[in-house]
């Protein structure tokens, strides 16, 4: 059953009844400025940092679910309507919402009173725009009254929830006309301040959440909006919200705009102590200046479409498979892009609070947008490898406010310094600025370096980190959060969480094995583009040693091991009842080369579809755990077919669907791909629930009682994964150091398709035509009409067009 529909050529997503199964969200804003916003208008601002900066309140577990939001009432001779549906819910004559690219336009219509108001953060300003279009269809003239209504929340999202001793004397605000100042806070800081206003007079305002609602009333029946009066509250103290109302006459057909914009302003520096805690306005004007007019926010929001048609230029498929074209071109790209702005820190599922950029997150977040915006992801490395310590471990979080490690949760977590290499890497192959290497970034401890010496680091501390197997040691856990074979308590009654690391743990991850020797040919090219060959030979020398130890201590019957747990027992083996196979080891192992030319690959990737396939993707461990293991952690704590414990991470489907274009299978990659997109499930919207246009962190897996149900949307390396597996892998187009690779790996059926790839300032159109129907292999590449050898496109860099043919076979 479908919600809605896409529209591609807007690159939106129409939403066409209001209750969706699961609030479908959207996100405004991708620098500073950011808002979540749902398709009844739920949600919430900050700006830089969810849980430090929080402009607007959200709450969460709520009943229902989505609930407050940047609301507007309408209200005509006793009777009242919310144009977005929520959060009155009285019903609408007509409801569309149209999520596009950084901005949601929700249209409501009610007894012939059309309301639309478009939602979107104009770019770079750290501010958000409503506008609303409300137009008289009727034949008669109407009188209305329109009330808006935001909640700020009192800055620090935690503190807000739980602090009230202190915060209910602390709120502060001040009215103006018609902008509503919230300056709470800055008596103290005195730095910054948001603001709520509107283009035009007002008839009134509330700034006091109980004289707005009532004490005894909800978001859906707000006393001042029954009373069609606004009370001219102040707030001191208590809940400071913002509330503007306006009276209106509009004859028929006559339509009027008004431009709400809530604003966030930073003064540089702290003013100086002013004990009355007056705030320096000069910015906030300018800010409200900017877009006080339609013409103005029409020009504003031309200027964000124009930015995201550019940013996804960058890449541009027609394949004949319009949910595979909308998936690639459009949604796929969106979302990367808002992972990568977010890592895992505010959604729907997370709340914004416990959570800031994860180093393992944010570098794997890079590889799907390095090629939209390179010089922001050269930023996010730095910042990156400053929080890494000398001896290659990281911080396993950083707070994006003042870039500095999480002491809460530490390092030790073994893979986070791989991605480091990944992420530099891809990095390099897509701008060829080897020059980066040589930038100066410290490591945690102040010591001085450059950025290719984090990468040694990086690479070394795998190396110097192994078990008795010659495997890497997992520490805390690798990729695989929840398993922890490390930190488990001995005594009865006690969880995995309560102690830390055991110091003497050998626990060891056949994971890391692999992803160290798939992501070692990068760092040893590196090496040897500064021509450092002795670091390149030592490093193919360990890459080597490795392989041996994953060859000899590494593999079950049919299938990589997962890891070796603290006691040395095997895990993810035939010899275990539950948790036979795991799906991670068997990506990487393959992607690292192993088992390419015996055939062990083939076996593998067999076994995984035999013991891992569904119909709504690959589970990540089978047998799932049906009894608790404290010595494996977290894993065994969910419930079978939940999470790590055998739901379907999409997370790892790709890594799977890379490996079976590394063997040829370009049907089965792309079967895979297919079963957890998300344009291709749109149909069954009613089971997978989360919103058709994104990825899911995880769908239930079979042994779960809502099979196919996802959760988790949106911040997820879901996101960048699947974009590698389909655009690098099976479209096979891909950067590398010295140019732009054409392997594609396609379903034997396919006659072809067309990619539009801006490489290094050039345009390339690339033709790839199937006539053999083959799955891979590259007959021939001409470029502009002569024939090249090999399938490199070389680097031009005249900023020119060049038309690609490519023939498979
Ligand atoms: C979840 C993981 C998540 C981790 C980190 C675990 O409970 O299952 O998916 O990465 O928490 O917060
Ligand atoms: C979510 C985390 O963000 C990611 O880093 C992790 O690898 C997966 N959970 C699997 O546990």
């Amino acid at each position: 059953m479908k919600f809605g529909y896409f529209n591609d050529e807007n690159k939106e997503y129409v939403i066409t009844r209001p209750d969706t199964p699961y609030p479908w969200i959207n996100y405004l804003g991708s620098q500073a400025y950011f808002s979540l916003l749902s398709n009844t208008a739920g949600g919430y601002s900050f700006y830089k940092d969810a849980s430090k900066l929080r402009i607007t309140r959200y709450r969460y577990n709520n009943i229902p679910h989505d609930v407050g939001g940047k609301y507007y009432y309408l209200f005509e001779d006793g009777e009242y309507w919310s144009p977005t549906w929520a959060p009155v819910k009285r019903e609408l004559d007509k409801y569309e919402c149209r999520h596009g690219l950084g901005y949601s336009k929700i249209t409501g219509e009610y007894n012939d009173i059309n309301t639309e108001i478009l939602y979107f953060v104009p770019e770079n300003a750290n501010c958000e725009i409503h506008r609303l279009k409300i137009k008289n269809n009727s034949n008669r003239k109407r009188s209305l009254k329109l009330f808006s209504f935001i909640e700020f929340c009192l800055w620090n999202a935690f503190d807000d929830m739980t602090n009230f001793q202190r915060n209910f004397s602390t709120g502060e605000v001040e009215v103006e006309g018609a902008t509503i100042y919230h300056k709470t806070e800055y008596r103290e800081r005195r730095n910054h301040y948001a603001f709520f206003t509107v283009n035009s007079e007002i008839d009134g305002f509330d700034t006091d959440r109980e004289s707005f609602m009532g004490l005894y009333n909800g978001f859906h029946e707000p006393a001042v909006v029954k009373n069609g009066q606004s009370s001219n509250s102040l707030a001191n103290g208590w809940s400071p919200i913002a509330s503007h109302s306006i009276n209106m006459d509009l004859e028929a057909g006559e339509e009027k705009s008004f431009i709400f914009q809530l604003g966030f302003i930073e003064n540089k520096k702290a003013e100086k102590w002013s004990a009355p805690g007056i705030i320096n306005k000069t910015k906030a004007y300018q800010l409200m200046r900017d877009f006080d007019n339609d013409k103005k926010v029409d020009k504003a929001f031309r200027e964000l479409k124009d930015s995201w048609e550019s940013l996804l230029d960058n890449y541009q498929l027609k394949s004949g498979d319009e949910k595979l074209d909308r998936m690639v071109s459009i949604w796929n790209q969106y979302q990367c892009m808002v992972t990568y702005n977010l890592s895992r820190s505010a959604s729907y599922f997370e709340s914004g609070i416990s959570r800031g950029m994860g180093f393992r997150d944010s570098n794997q977040d890079l590889i799907g947008i390095v090629h939209m915006i390179p010089e922001r992801a050269r930023q996010r490395i730095l910042d990156l490898a400053a929080t890494q310590f000398e001896d290659g471990s990281a911080y396993h979080q950083f707070e994006p406010l003042n870039k500095k490690g999480n002491d809460a949760i530490g390092s030790g977590f073994n893979d986070d310094p791989l991605w480091l290499i990944l992420g530099t890497a891809s990095y390099l192959k897509e701008t060829g600025d080897f020059d980066f290497l040589n930038q100066k970034v410290p490591f945690n401890n102040g010591k001085e370096a450059v950025l290719f010496d984090h990468l040694k680091a990086s690479f070394m501390y795998i190396v110097n980190n192994r078990g008795p197997h010659d495997l890497p040691l997992i520490g805390h856990a690798d990729w695989n959060d929840c398993l922890n074979l490390s930190c488990f308590s001995d005594k009865p009654g006690e969880s995995f969480q309560v102690l830390s690391n055991k110091e003497d743990s050998q626990a060891e991850s056949v994971m890391i094995a692999g992803m160290f020797i798939t992501f070692a040919p990068d760092y040893i090219e590196i090496c040897r583009q500064r021509g450092e060959e002795e670091l390149a030979r030592e490093a193919q020398n360990y890459v080597e040693e490795m392989k041996e130890a994953i060859k000899k201590h590494g593999v079950d019957e049919n299938w990589f091991l997962r890891a070796y747990d603290y006691y040395g027992k095997k895990v993810g083996s035939v010899e275990n009842e539950e948790g036979q196979l795991y799906i991670e080891p068997q990506g990487f192992c393959i992607m690292g080369g192993i088992g390419l030319e015996d055939g062990l690959a083939r076996t593998v990737l067999d076994s995984v579809k035999d013991r891992l396939d569904t119909d709504y993707g690959l589970v990540l461990v089978d047998p799932t755990y049906k009894s608790y293991h404290i010595e494996l952690g977290e894993i065994s704590s969910y419930p079978p077919g939940y999470k790590e414990n055998g739901g379907i991470f999409c997370h790892n489907n790709p890594w799977i669907m890379i490996a079976e274009t590394m063997i040829g299978r370009g049907d089965q990659a792309f079967e895979y791909y297919k079963k957890i997109a998300p344009a291709y499930l749109e149909e069954i919207s009613e089971v997978h629930k989360t919103e058709p246009y994104v990825y899911a962190q995880m769908i239930a897996g079979r042994d779960a009682a809502t099979h196919g149900e996802a959760k988790n949307s949106w911040l997820t390396g879901t996101a960048a994964w699947n974009f590698a597996a389909i655009t690098q892998w099976i479209l096979g187009i891909r950067a590398d150091f010295n140019g732009l690779k054409i392997d594609p790996c396609i379903p034997k059926n396919w006659d072809g398709f067309e990619v539009k790839r801006v490489f290094r300032g050039d345009i390339f159109k690339i033709k790839v035509n199937n006539p053999e129907h083959v799955s891979k292999g590259v007959r021939e590449i001409k470029v502009d009409g002569t024939r090249i050898n090999g399938n490199l496109l070389p680097v031009y860099q005249d900023g020119g067009e060049h038309d690609i043919e490519v023939i498979m076979g």
